[in-house]
Formats: structure tokens, sequence, C-alpha cells
């Protein structure tokens, strides 16, 4: 089944770009995913073409149309009816692997790329969309977001990483980060690789392993560390619920 990605975005001409190449390029050669970039200006019906107007209320930038960005959308909608609809925009809930999984095992997205100073509102008040965030900063666009959501798909689907576990052990997967690697020369710049790797012993290095990861994400991510130990959440008061291992 070919994972099917329609992207909305006023440069159609960025797409597929870097997932034209490697990986992904070889999965999109080889019909695992498909890529249609939809010009969201061909949506527009004054003679200037325009899919952005001032802010009501005033202040600086553009907001997009929601009649023009309505009519774009409604057209992926009737092209693809059981993909999901997105929206990259730093309002959106944070992208998780998690979602990128589920994602991945459908039928294909539909994502709608923003630019100027956002959407009208009623855009998402009046059609199923799901605002996508890919981090705590503002980009010009949408349009990196949505590479960076279908690369994080494409190499999740069917065939597209070489070795199927690769994908099973990596960072996220099991909500720590990922352990560190080490490959030859043996001793580089006079730092070795840690003896027990050279053991042969799976059960200490899958141990060495799973404790590295834990020391990481303690240290580097206490959010995921502390999801990871099963603490739902804080009480509003900021008192914390017992751990597994309190
Ligand atoms: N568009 C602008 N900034 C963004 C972000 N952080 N995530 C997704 N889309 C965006």
């Amino acid at each position: 089944m070919t994972f099917a990605a329609q992207i909305l975005t006023l440069y159609p001409e960025m797409f597929p770009g870097p997932l034209g190449i490697s990986l992904a390029g070889r999965a999109l050669a080889d019909g695992r995913w498909s890529c249609s970039p939809i010009q969201i200006r061909d949506f527009a019906e004054d003679k200037h073409k325009s899919v952005d107007d001032t802010p009501a209320g005033g202040g600086a930038g553009m907001v997009l149309r929601a009649d023009v960005l309505a009519r774009a959308v409604d057209h992926a909608l009737e092209a693809q009816p059981n993909a999901p609809l997105l929206a990259m925009t730093p309002r959106g809930r944070p992208l998780s692997q998690t979602r990128v999984r589920d994602l991945a095992a459908g039928p294909g997205v539909s994502i709608l790329c923003g630019r100027f100073e956002g959407f009208d509102q009623r855009l998402f008040d009046a059609r199923p969309i799901e605002e996508v965030s890919i981090g705590d900063y503002v980009l010009s666009g949408g349009e990196i977001g949505a590479f960076a959501l279908l690369d994080a798909c494409i190499r999740l689907l069917p065939g597209v990483m070489g070795a199927a576990s690769s994908g099973e052990e990596e960072s996220f997967e099991d909500g720590l980060l990922e352990y560190p690697h080490y490959t030859r020369p043996q001793i580089w710049e006079g730092r070795t690789i840690p003896e027990v790797l050279r053991s042969g012993d799976h059960a200490k290095i899958a141990a060495w392993r799973k404790a590295k990861a834990e020391e990481i994400t303690r240290s580097r991510r206490p959010d995921l560390w502390e999801r990871h130990r099963g603490v739902p959440d804080r009480s509003p008061s900021g008192a914390r619920r017992e751990t597994k291992e309190d």
C-alpha cells in the first residue's frame, strides 16, 4: 500500500525536496509513498489570487483567509477522505513518536502549511483539522515541519528501513533516549569502546544498554524520565504522586 502525502502549501516547488533523496527518496521511487503538493493559491478566486489579509483588530503581519484555505482543504479531503488532515503550527499539539507511528500505519496524511501570522481561526472551527507543532520555536512556515513529520513517518513504512529491528530500539520507542553506540576502531584518540560491548555476553550488553539509556534520559530529559517511571502528572497543587521506585 502506498502512503499518500498531500501537502497544501504556497510553495509546492519545495516538495519532495530533501525527501527526494536518500532513504525517503528511494522509498518514493519504489512507490512506498506518494507526494502530491497542492498550491493553495489555486483556490483563491479574486483577480489578485490573494490568500491572506490584514488581521481583524489590527496588528502586524497577515492572516491566511478561511474561505480560500477551506476550498483547498475540501479539495484535499475529497481526494483523500480517510487521511488525517493536519496543520503545521507552533500552537499545535507537539508531535510525538506515538503519533508518528499511528500516522505511518494509516493511508497517508494531508498537511496544511501556514505562512505569515497564521490561519483565520474559523478554519479550525469549521473543518476537522489537527494542529501539530514540531517544537517550541517559530519557523517561517509549516513546510519544514511537514518535512520533519513526513520523514518520521516514511522511515517507518514497511520495507523502507533495511533491518526491521532498527526502528525498535531507538530513542522514544520505549519512552527512553537511546543508549550510546560505538564502532571500530577499538581505540580512537586514546578512547576505548566499553569492554562489555566486546564481551559477547548478550544479556550483559542488554543490561548495560538499558542502564545507559536510563542514565541519559534521566539527566537530559527529566520530563521523559518521569513519564517513563509512570508518574502520570503533577496534581494541580504541585504535589507529586508516588513513583514506581520511590
Ligand atoms: N510553523 C511555524 N512554526 C512551527 C512549529 N514550531 N511547528 C510546526 N509548524 C510551524
